[in-house]
């Protein structure tokens, strides 16, 4: 029970999620696309920790979506908010995120940031976008080090203006990235070499991540941004 008190909990603020919508004139499509991301997040729980519920992830995500914040538009999800920009000054930002799933094309990219300036400018006239941006492990730089420059994270990565690295163990990713590439519970603590030497190494970034952290670095989880009027 316990695990599955946010998901009784979203559910019961979901007519309400719906009326706000409406409010705003957004599409039942869009709406739905964006509510019904519950569902594979509950999958991947049960995937990551072995049972139902939502209880064991950060609960950042959902309660975005269900107070009307935060929409998926195509490959990618945008949550509204005032955040830094480059130049230092505050204002109006849209913030990105990646949801596992499909290929992080640059087609799709692409196609999500035009309905993504298309949704907000009808629906949210009233807070004018100067920048996207996104704080993420995708945005670490050093995977151009292992990755090909034709993938689509280096791809995608590349589309940024990088905000310089803190010193702080706050955006280290070590430990996050372990869901994120091996469906492992995200972990606080360093990853040892016995848990490297346990991961599977069938994929790119699988080999990536643990080749760097065997060389003695970290992963960080980067800031970055992309003009909101000429992303592409
Ligand atoms: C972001 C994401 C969609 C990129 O996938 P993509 O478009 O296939 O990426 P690329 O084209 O750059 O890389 C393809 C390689 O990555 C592998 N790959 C893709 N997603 C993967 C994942 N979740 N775990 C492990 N390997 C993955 C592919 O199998 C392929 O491997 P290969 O080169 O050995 O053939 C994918 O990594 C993903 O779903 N990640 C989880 C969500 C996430 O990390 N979001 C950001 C949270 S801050």
């Amino acid at each position: 029970m316990a695990l599955h008190l946010y998901v009784w909990l979203y559910l019961a603020v979901l007519p309400r999620t719906l009326r706000y919508h409406a409010e705003r004139g957004t599409d039942r499509l869009t709406s739905w696309e964006t509510l019904s991301t519950l569902g594979p997040m509950m999958a991947e729980h049960r995937s990551v920790h072995g049972v139902g519920g939502v209880g064991r992830f950060d609960q950042w995500c959902p309660p975005l979506k269900f107070r009307g914040t935060e929409y998926k538009l195509g490959r990618l999800e945008y949550d509204r908010g005032c955040g830094e920009r480059p130049d230092g000054t505050t204002g109006s930002v849209l913030h990105l995120h990646i949801p596992s799933g499909t290929p992080l094309s640059p087609d799709s990219c692409d196609e999500s940031f035009d309905l993504a300036r298309a949704f907000f400018e009808r629906h949210f006239p009233d807070e004018p976008v100067s920048h996207f941006t996104c704080h993420s492990w995708l945005l670490d730089p050093r995977l151009t080090e292992y990755l090909p420059e034709r993938s689509n994270i280096v791809r995608f990565l590349r589309r940024f203006t990088l905000k310089p690295p803190t010193s702080g163990a706050a955006d280290l990713a070590d430990g996050d990235l372990l869901e994120y590439l091996f469906s492992r519970p995200s972990r606080q603590e360093p990853v040892t070499e016995s848990r490297l030497a346990d991961l599977p190494q069938e994929t790119s970034p699988q080999r990536a991540y643990v080749a760097h952290l065997r060389s003695g670095r970290n992963w960080l989880a980067r800031t970055g941004w992309i003009p909101y009027r000429t992303a592409r």
